[in-house]
């Protein structure tokens, strides 16, 4: 939910910063601006208070190598045990068959997500648990049939489970998971490697060392407005061993402009700390549709929150067409939201942006 489109981060790394520098994304999201830039082979960093977010992030922008991957899902596999699913919450075994559980479960507490490979597992499964039928109805993920983005209430999900009568596919997780990495294009020549780490954008953390500061910082706060991303998902929260609400908590999330603009006072001035002295910083920020009018919440930002060490360099509108947005499948009024969205740039002191190309939005 909620990512740009990868042209933005594509386009902005390529005409403001050079092989070698560094990318960065304090609300990193699943690492759509990280992974661009190690693309690049610009060193790709993304921080995010959400687990999940640093998960698929530190998966996309520090990779192990395909002998890596092999070598321990073989390990995994050879070793592999069903465990007890006895204490497993109601919610989560009427979603996947025991044995697919038991693998589950016992995945859960072996995978050690310091570790390249294990991570890299882990993203792959949190990308495909649950993930919508095949054409003769077949479950393709690891769940019974749901939606891929997010996932329903629970209390939603028993009652389609009942009245669909769905059965959940008898799936063995190892081969599942052999047949998916097979299938992905891991790098097979050195480049920069990023990092991601869990941080809330608005306060004081940690730098990733070996790390300079930020030539470019690429990013999408939070909208203004409530997005539950905890909420929404429960069921990959639960494989990482997290709260759905511990993990709201942790979020910024809020319909109220004093309160969105006093937040990101906060995180523009933290975020400066981290920036080289001639460091450019391009925030993606939508209008918002109040009543009858258009907020332009970018200009709001311009005129309140830019510390002393960031000037406002442009303010630059886009349209981006509503197919490509993923609130589309909430329909025209969800869509609506953010129909405007703005790139804010700011720049540090001896920051210069000569000119960009136009961001071709179809570009995948
Ligand atoms: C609009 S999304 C960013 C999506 C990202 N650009 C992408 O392409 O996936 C906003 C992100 O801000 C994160 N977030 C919310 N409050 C935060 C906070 N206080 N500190 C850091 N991250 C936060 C959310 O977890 C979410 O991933």
């Amino acid at each position: 939910m909620a990512m740009f489109p990868p042209a933005l981060p594509h386009v902005l790394v390529e005409c403001l910063t050079s092989p070698g520098d560094v990318v960065y994304d304090p609300f990193a999201g699943r690492g759509t601006s990280p992974f661009e830039a190690c693309l690049r082979n610009r060193a790709g960093l993304g921080s995010d208070a959400n687990p999940l977010a640093v998960v698929l992030t530190g998966a996309k922008v520090d990779p192990p190598t395909r002998t890596e991957l092999q070598r321990r899902l073989n390990e995994l596999s050879a070793e592999a045990q069903v465990a007890s699913i006895a204490k497993e919450p109601a919610e989560i075994k009427m979603l996947f068959s025991r044995r697919t559980l038991g693998q589950l479960v016992w995945l859960k507490s072996e995978l050690n997500l310091r570790r390249r490979a294990d991570r890299f597992l882990m993203a792959v499964l949190l990308g495909s648990l649950h993930r919508n039928a095949s054409v003769s109805g077949r479950p393709l993920g690891l769940t019974v049939a749901m939606p891929n983005t997010f996932a329903m209430s629970p209390g939603y999900v028993e009652r389609y489970i009942e009245h669909h009568r769905l059965q959940p596919p008898a799936v063995d997780v190892f081969d599942f998971l052999k047949s998916k990495i097979d299938s992905v294009t891991l790098p097979d020549q050195p480049f920069k490697r990023g990092r991601a780490w869990r941080a809330d954008a608005s306060r004081s953390g940690r730098w990733p060392k070996h790390y300079d500061p930020a030539k470019l910082v690429v990013s999408s706060p939070p909208y203004l407005e409530v997005i539950k991303y905890g909420k929404y998902n429960w069921i990959r929260l639960w494989l990482l061993g997290m709260s759905p609400r511990g993990v709201d908590d942790a979020l910024f999330a809020s319909g109220s402009v004093p309160l969105y603009l006093e937040f990101m006072k906060r995180a523009l001035s933290r975020t400066s700390e981290d920036m080289r002295e001639d460091g450019i910083a391009c925030f993606v920020i939508g209008d918002v549709l109040r009543g009858e009018y258009d907020l332009n919440l970018a200009e709001r930002v311009a005129d309140q929150c830019v510390p002393d060490d960031l000037r406002v360099m442009a303010i630059v509108a886009d349209q981006i067409p509503l197919q490509h947005k993923v609130t589309r499948i909430w329909g025209d009024g969800r869509g609506d939201a953010t129909r405007t969205d703005r790139l804010l740039i700011l720049g540090a002191r001896h920051a210069r942006v000569r000119s960009l190309k136009p961001v071709r939005w179809e570009l995948r």
